[in-house]
Formats: C-alpha cells, sequence, structure tokens
C-alpha cells in the first residue's frame, strides 16, 4: 500500500519525504486556507520536495469552471492529479480531463456506487472518506471494502484512496483490505513509527552496553 500526506504544510511534506515514506501529497481547500501564500505557489513547491501524485482541488462547481481550473493545475507540473468533487458536474468534468490524458482524483465520496461511477468515468483515484462516515456512525471503512471489491470484480485500473483517515488503526485495516493507497495526516504517519517498547527497548540496549563498559 502507497503512503500520501494529507496537508498543504510545506515543513510536514519536507520532513516526510526527508524520511522516505511518502509516495504522493493530497491538498483540499481546507487544508491550503491553513497556510501562507498562492496556492500555485504552494504546489510548485510541494512537486519540488515529492516526486508522485500530487492532488490539487478545484473550488468551482460547474464543469466549465472545473476544467479551466483543472487545466491551469495540470499546466504547473506533470505530477499534478486535479481533484474533483464527485457531483454530475465533476463526473462530465472528469471524462473531459482524462480524454485530455490529465488524471483526475474524485473526492468526497461515501459510497461504493459513488466510487464505482468515478472509476466508469476514468479517474486514476477514488477518494472514500472513511472518518467523516464513521463520525455520523457509519462504517467508513465497509465502503473500502465494498469498492476493493467492486474494482477486482471488473479490474478496473482505478486506485482506492482512503481518505479522512482519523488514527493507525484505520490503515491497517485499509492495508489487510488491499486498498491502493492510504492518504494520512503527518501526525498519524509519525504515530505508526513510533511504539513505547521500540522506545524502552531503546533505552534498555543502551544502558546495559554502557554498564558493560565498552
Ligand atoms: C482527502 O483527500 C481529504 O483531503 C481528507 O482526507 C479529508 O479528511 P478530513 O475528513 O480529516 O478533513
Amino acid at each position: 500500500m502507497k503512503f500520501f500526506v494529507d496537508t498543504a504544510n510545506i515543513e510536514e511534506i519536507r520532513e516526510l519525504a526527508e524520511l522516505g515514506i511518502i509516495d504522493g501529497v493530497t491538498t483540499n481547500p481546507s487544508l491550503v486556507a491553513k497556510e501562507k501564500g498562492s496556492y500555485d505557489d504552494l504546489l510548485r513547491e510541494i512537486c519540488a520536495l515529492v516526486d508522485g501524485p500530487i492532488s490539487a482541488e478545484v473550488t468551482a462547481l460547474d464543469v466549465e469552471g472545473m476544467l479551466t481550473e483543472g487545466d491551469h493545475y495540470a499546466s504547473l507540473h506533470d505530477n499534478i492529479v486535479v481533484k474533483l468533487p464527485t457531483t454530475p458536474d465533476g463526473l462530465k468534468a472528469c471524462r473531459r480531463l482524462v480524454a485530455d490524458d490529465i488524471r483526475v482524483n474524485m473526492t468526497l465520496i461515501f459510497s461504493p456506487l459513488q466510487a464505482l461511477l468515478c472509476a466508469r468515468a476514468g479517474a486514476t483515484f477514488v477518494s472514500p472518506f472513511i472518518g467523516r462516515l464513521d463520525d455520523i456512525s457509519q462504517e467508513g471503512m465497509g465502503v473500502i471494502e465494498q469498492t476493493v471489491q467492486i474494482f477486482d470484480n471488473y479490474n478496473f485500473p482505478t486506485e482506492v484512496l482512503v481518505a479522512s483517515v482519523r488514527h493507525p488503526v484505520h490503515i491497517l485495516q485499509a492495508a489487510m483490505i488491499g486498498a491502493d493507497v492510504c492518504t494520512v495526516p503527518h501526525k498519524i504517519l509519525m504515530q505508526m513509527i513510533r511504539h513505547p517498547l521500540t522506545d524502552s527497548g531503546l533505552e534498555k540496549f543502551l544502558a546495559d552496553w554502557k554498564k558493560s563498559g565498552r
């Protein structure tokens, strides 16, 4: 399973890129709103740090607006993937961008049937939001399970990108199901690396080494 980081913060992306644990980046309007500078500049900087798919989300709600924004973001760098909302206009825009060889990540997916329609429209990635489903007492991971199964049944090349990840157990479950990618906040990726027994084990090894006088 591949890992994307779900942030527009350059320092977080730099740190994770140096660790060598991320394959791409997803941004969205809420994440970008927390940062300074223009979206274009942030995207260029991110593309210079990570050599992988970088999602840039449109804010237009109509097809023509989505295409204008999508073409613009795609022109910034070859690694840009245009992120579109899963709406009727989003599906139309997806088909048209894909016809121009622009990769698309369909976002705000909450059901396997939305994911199926996006795969049929040629999306490179579909992003089911599991945490937001959990938040309203629906089982987010069920959508991942069903989407992976449907894509396998019909050999869709579209990748299942698990989004709205809230804790490491989500990642473990997604990996057990066989999802293609998880996009994860910086804090949770760092949580995955650390384990209290690793820290205490290391402390003991070093103390014993010191005691032995070597
Ligand atoms: C995915 O691409 C989104 O940016 C993201 O995962 C949304 O997560 P949230 O529900 O924590 O805002």
